[in-house]
Formats: C-alpha cells, sequence, structure tokens
C-alpha cells in the first residue's frame, strides 16, 4: 500500500488552473522526484500533500484513506513532514535547540537541555552527520549541513513521509551530493521522500519515480526502469537551454544571450517579480 496516493488530482486559484489530473504515489522507502520548471506547479503539489493547500478535483490517500487536511498540523499527525527551501531556523540558537524548535523536552519547570543536547548529537551522528559540535550557532553551519539537520529532526519526529522542496536549489556540487546522500539515509530508514527539483542530475541517482511538471499538468510519471538519465534530462530540456544561457553569459558574452536575459530582467521589474521566486 502506498504511504501518499494522488489520484486526478487538480488545484484551481480562482479562474486559474494551477494543477489538472495529476498521479502520484510514494511508497515506503521509496523516493519519488517531482521535477519541472518555473510555474509548473511543484510547489502547489507539495502544498497540497502537506496539507497547507486543498486540491480541488482528484483524490487524496494517506495509506490508502482519502484525506482533506486542514492544516500542516493535521498532515503533520499523519506523519508527513515538509522541510522547506528557507528553513525555520533561529540562526544564533544552537544546533540542538534548532533540533527541538517548538517540540522541547520539558524537565520539572524547565528543559531537559543535557538530553536535548545528546540526542541532538546521536541522531545526528546516526545519520552520518558528525558535526564537531551541536553548540555551535545554526547559522554558523552551511547550507547542505542545515538541510541536514532539518531531514534527521523530521526523522526523530517520526516522520513516514519527507518533502523536500527543492533542497539542493541554492547548493554546490559538493553540498548537494550531501544532501542527496542523506535522502537515501532516509529512504534506507523506511521514509517515503518527495523529492522537488529543477535537476534532472539530482533526482536521476536517487529517484524510484519521477513525475515530470509542466504547466499544471503532467508531461509523464516513470518508474526509474522506464527512463534513462539522457530522456530525463531530454524532457527537461527547457532547463538545459537556460543552463547553456547563463554559461554563455559568465563567458562573458555579450550579443544575443545578454540582450535576452535584459529583456527577461525588465520584464520581470514590470511584473513585479524576481526570477526565481517561489510564490
Ligand atoms: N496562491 C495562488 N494564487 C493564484 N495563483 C497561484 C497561487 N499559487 C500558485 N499560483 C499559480 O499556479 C501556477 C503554479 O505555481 P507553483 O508555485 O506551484 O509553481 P512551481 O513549479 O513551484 O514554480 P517555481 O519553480 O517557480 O517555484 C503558477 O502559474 C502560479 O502563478
Ligand atoms: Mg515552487
Amino acid at each position: 500500500m502506498s504511504l501518499v496516493q494522488l489520484t486526478g488530482v487538480g488545484k484551481n486559484y480562482g479562474n486559474i488552473t494551477a494543477l489538472s489530473g495529476i498521479d502520484l504515489e510514494v511508497g515506503e522507502s521509496e523516493v519519488t522526484c517531482v521535477l519541472g520548471d518555473n510555474g509548473a506547479g511543484k510547489s502547489t503539489l507539495i502544498k497540497i500533500i502537506a496539507g497547507l493547500h486543498q486540491h480541488s478535483s482528484g483524490t487524496y490517500e494517506v495509506n490508502g484513506r482519502e484525506v482533506h487536511f486542514n492544516s500542516p498540523r493535521e498532515a503533520l499527525d499523519e506523519g508527513i513532514a515538509t522541510v522547506y527551501q528557507d528553513l525555520a531556523v533561529v540562526p544564533l540558537m544552537p544546533v540542538w535547540r534548532n533540533f527541538f524548535l517548538g517540540q522541547e523536552k520539558r524537565k520539572g519547570l524547565g528543559m531537559d537541555s543535557a538530553f536535548m543536547r545528546k540526542t541532538a548529537k546521536q541522531e545526528l551522528l546516526d545519520m552520518g552527520i558528525d558535526l564537531r559540535d551541536v553548540e555551535q550557532p545554526i547559522g554558523t553551519l552551511s547550507g547542505g549541513e542545515r538541510q541536514c539537520v532539518a531531514i534527521s529532526r523530521a526523522v526523530y519526529f517520526g516522520a513516514k513521509v519527507l518533502i523536500l522542496d527543492e533542497p539542493t536549489a541554492a547548493l554546490g556540487v559538493k553540498q548537494s551530493g550531501v544532501v542527496l546522500r542523506y535522502i537515501l539515509q532516509a529512504r534506507e530508514r523506511g521514509l517515503g521522500v518527495i523529492f522537488i527539483t529543477h535537476n534532472p542530475h539530482h533526482a536521476f541517482p536517487v529517484g524510484d519515480r519521477f513525475l515530470l511538471l509542466k504547466r499544471g499538468r503532467s508531461l509523464g510519471y516513470y518508474r526509474k526502469d522506464e527512463i534513462s538519465r539522457d530522456e530525463l534530462t531530454a524532457l527537461m530540456a527547457g532547463g538545459a537551454e537556460l543552463e547553456e544561457l547563463s554559461h554563455e553569459l559568465d563567458r562573458g558574452g555579450g550579443g544575443v544571450a545578454a540582450a535576452a536575459a535584459k529583456m527577461l530582467e525588465q520584464e520581470s521589474k514590470e511584473l513585479g517579480i524576481t526570477p526565481g521566486s517561489t510564490p
């Protein structure tokens, strides 16, 4: 039985159809990747699964039972935890305080600091995250390490399904590799993972299933044995073209690419949007 199953799910915001006819399944010890360009509907999809928004059509089932979550709390009670890209951490607080943020272990009238320190350290170690010191402010960790702390925290607090919204988007190659490794760790521990990304090279090595979104519709839903890395990359070709554009710009190539980038920038200014931002 699937932990999470969506069948024909759609979402309208007023007249705007953000999603339609989406099928998706996540089982125990499985990673489902959701790929798509800006505006494809990735965030809308995970907001539905996370209980932030309700779907307008189709069915959403958890452990074979249809659900209509009214809040993220209700989803969390079913073991569905979400790690958002802009992690809600308190940068100046130690790692262990952030690990237990909002779920502090109490002892009498105060907090059981010793327990929390020890547990945070052990849990991180169990995931293979060896921090020198859980006493250091979480703000001093790299972006990748912070994602890893968030993942291990969700595992500790009993998540069965872990949703990761573009955890590697802001990371370099090495840090991305670290986060991908913890996605596999979570899978090994039996969790179902929903991994949102723009990047087929991040998705392919860790994914068991791949859902490709474009303008709110499914471009395809594949199991790993049904698609190759090259095919996945080709399907995401929109993204590849953009990458080429940015390489051209990096090389200081003026000309057409620079003109196009300028135009895009101007357009987004007029529309009052920042490219790459998540609404
Ligand atoms: N609250 C909302 N009200 C109206 N329209 C919305 C709302 N949220 C999203 N949309 C629209 O739904 C579509 C899908 O948006 P969504 O944020 O899900 O895309 P995304 O794949 O997450 O994009 P990105 O990669 O930029 O984060 C877009 O056209 C967006 O403008
Ligand atoms: Mg988004």
